[in-house]
């Protein structure tokens, strides 16, 4: 989309677009300054003029959540979990992070051969540490990667149509259900983890309602999966497309700056979408209120006027102040968690890796709609 975004950032950096129905932003400034007024843009599908209910048991769960709600009770159902995802509570788990990395590892890596980086490592390695968080009994842990890998592989399937919202329902009912039983369980007898922090919680002296708890729990599993995957992969082929394999090989590590390159280069999530709550003027092109805007952070991450040569990688690029979490209200919750598992993911991989190189030709695009990685990325390597 790359050469798009450039495009569209000199000739329409603001401009409508008949096939979807909604406005496309494509500058920095201009992206930053939607994120930064929540009260003009905001996240509720609901205040779009061309709303429709989603329908079937279950299928706006979640809507029920912080992500699609706008100030006041967007703060209170961050406010639930928000303590356990600051960087002083996630860096305690580095050291079970980097064990789970460990295990993956060793079931993967023979002594030299070809992996794909892509189902072999990047990416069962986020579903088990939320797995974990959320404290998912060890014994279910098959069963919840299973509904996971349905959910993320119905949605790039791609095909659309009924059989893909049925076969999405009937897991997301499965998994509600089973989430349920299990939040029952943490009401009446709480655990050190997060279901039971979002179960207990109450707001105002009032239990959170049932969707809500459930819709919480289903958004940390779903938010943080395909974009922690594709942050690891997309960070290795990075590497690999500017010969820094060798480097990192030798090293032994990656640093931390390369992985904050990654989610401005190739960030894996493209795009987000806002409803406009009133007339708004932007670039001399006027958004009608109730009009929807997909705000392009992929494209911003790009914008020259922020990023000098920004068509570069540049893995100790500083400043770098990239949108590839989002920015303003609704800044990633789980940024902490994801920036660890990459860098504990990535520098636990080059240490064992003695040479390693790019072997696919074609790489396939991830199908979920403004999430960017690939569906597979072989690797040559030797330990
Ligand atoms: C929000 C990206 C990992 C949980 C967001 C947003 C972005 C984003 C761009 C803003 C959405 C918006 O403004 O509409 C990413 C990327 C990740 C990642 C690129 C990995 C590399 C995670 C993880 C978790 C998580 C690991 C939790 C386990 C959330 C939640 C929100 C959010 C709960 C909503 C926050 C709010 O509305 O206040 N993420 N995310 N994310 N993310 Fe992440």
């Amino acid at each position: 989309p790359f050469g798009w975004y450039r495009e569209m950032r000199e000739n329409a950096p603001v401009r409508y677009d008949p096939g979807r129905n909604s406005w496309d932003v494509f500058r920095y400034a201009d992206v930053k300054r939607i994120l930064d007024d929540d009260s003009t843009f905001s996240v509720d599908p609901s205040k779009a003029t061309d709303f429709v209910e989603p329908e079937g048991q279950g299928a706006g769960l979640i809507l029920d959540t912080m992500l699609f709600e706008d100030p006041p009770r967007h703060d209170e159902l961050r406010g639930v979990v928000e303590d356990s995802f600051r960087p002083r509570a996630i860096r305690e788990l580095e050291p079970r992070i980097r064990e789970l990395t460990r295990e993956i590892l060793d079931d993967t890596l023979e002594g030299e051969g070809e992996m794909d980086l892509v189902s072999e490592f990047a990416y069962p390695l986020p579903v088990v540490v939320i797995a974990e968080l959320l404290g998912v009994p060890v014994e279910d842990r098959d069963r919840f990667k299973e509904w996971s890998d349905a959910i993320v592989s119905s949605a790039s399937d791609g095909e659309g149509g009924e059989e893909f919202a049925e076969r999405q329902q009937e897991v997301q009912r499965e998994m509600g259900f089973y989430f349920l039983q299990l939040i029952e369980e943490r009401r009446e007898n709480p655990q050190d983890d997060l279901i039971s922090t979002i179960a207990t919680a109450e707001i105002d002296g009032e239990p959170l309602p049932r969707e809500e708890v459930l819709g919480t729990c289903m958004l940390l599993l779903v938010a943080g999966n395909i974009t922690t995957t594709n942050l690891i992969t997309n960070a290795v082929r990075c590497f690999g497309e500017n010969d820094l394999f060798g480097t990192y090989t030798d090293a032994g590590a990656v640093p931390r700056s390369a992985i904050e390159e990654t989610l401005r280069y190739r960030a894996p999530v493209q795009a987000m979408t806002r409803i406009a709550t009133e007339e708004v003027t932007m670039n001399g092109e006027t958004i009608g209120a109730g009009e929807r805007v997909i705000v392009w952070m992929g494209s911003a991450n790009r914008d020259g006027r922020q990023f000098p040569d920004g068509d570069s990688f540049v893995p100790d690029r500083s400043p770098n102040q990239h949108l590839g979490f989002g920015h303003g209200t609704h800044y990633c919750l789980g940024a902490p968690l994801a920036r660890l598992e990459a860098e504990v993911a990535l520098s636990e991989l080059f240490d064992r890796l003695t040479d390693v190189e790019l072997v696919g030709t074609d790489l396939e695009p991830t199908r979920s709609s403004f999430i960017y990685g690939v569906e597979s990325l072989p690797l040559e390597y030797a330990t």
